[in-house]
């Protein structure tokens, strides 16, 4: 393989969870414009197939798959339909995942079980029925969705932060486990992202001045910033990185 070949995606093929919005439906139209073969994971039908028409539209591969992360029977279900319809998994971009600011004296049982059914569970068994399949095809690679709220504490976040930093550790584990199956699994952490679920605190002048404040590189993350780490951990180039987590955090938590 020449170098320039490590840096390629195309005719690869990826699945994106939490891919009806958000980052998840950003990073899987740039991953589109690198060739690479969607299959669109999340609950919402309409808007998935709302994504995905948008890709095909401008020439590229997307399908949708409706799934509950939060329920493991229908994650196999899911994952099973994937493989039987598509075939070889190269890449799972495990993207979905939540957070809700509620200071800590006030949060309630609901709220843990939410965001770590989600998070952690959701991840952990989505990640377990697609590495069953790409141990039987030869390996692939799997990038896990942290954040900079897995190492920097974020007032409010209690639950997310936990969350996050138990991606860090569960990627850890999973990448020494799986190393000898040929699947690799690396995590992203950015900071705050502009996207529907964040425009709102992104737009009040006071908290985005409070979060620019934190980022030496003086704005938020884009689509792009995210898509680019994604796009090295799923390509060849990065076959040599497991059990990492790469901050994409402008600085924040250089200090
Ligand atoms: N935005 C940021 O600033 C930021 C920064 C760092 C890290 N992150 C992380 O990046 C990821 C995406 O964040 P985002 O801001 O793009 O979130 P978002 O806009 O709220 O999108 C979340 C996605 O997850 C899906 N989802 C939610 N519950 C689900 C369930 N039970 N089963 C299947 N899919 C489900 C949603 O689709 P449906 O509702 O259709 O199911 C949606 O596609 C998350 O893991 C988040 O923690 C975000």
């Amino acid at each position: 393989m020449g170098f320039e070949e490590k840096f390629s995606l195309r005719g690869k093929s990826m699945i994106i969870t939490g891919a009806s919005k958000g980052i998840g439906a950003g990073v899987a139209g740039l991953m589109a414009e690198l060739g690479v073969r969607l299959y669109l994971a999340a609950r919402g039908k309409d808007a998935l197939e709302g994504v995905c028409a948008a890709i095909r539209e401008k020439g590229g591969e997307a399908c949708p798959y409706t799934v509950d992360l939060r329920n493991v029977a229908d994650i196999r279900r899911c994952v099973d339909k994937i493989a039987r319809d598509q075939g070889k998994i190269d890449i799972l971009f495990n993207n979905a995942g939540m957070g809700k600011p509620i200071p800590a004296l006030d949060l309630e049982e609901s709220d843990w079980d939410e965001m770590m059914d989600l998070n952690l569970k959701g991840m952990f068994f989505f990640s377990q029925a697609v590495a069953k399949k790409m141990a039987a095809t030869g390996g692939g690679k799997i990038i896990n969705m942290s954040s900079q709220a897995s190492v920097a504490a974020i007032s409010g976040e209690t639950i997310y932060c936990a969350s996050k930093a138990g991606v860090n550790q569960m990627t850890k584990v999973l990448a020494y486990e799986w190393a000898g199956k040929k699947i690799t699994v690396n995590a992203i952490g950015p900071t705050f992202v502009y996207t529907p679920g964040t425009a709102e605190r992104l737009d009040d002048p006071a908290f985005r001045a409070e979060v620019l404040k934190n980022i030496p590189l003086g704005r938020v993350c884009s689509m792009e910033d995210v898509a680019g780490t994604v796009a090295f951990l799923a390509s060849p180039a990065s076959d040599m990185l497991t059990g990492d987590f790469i901050l994409i955090d402008g600085g924040w938590t250089i200090t």
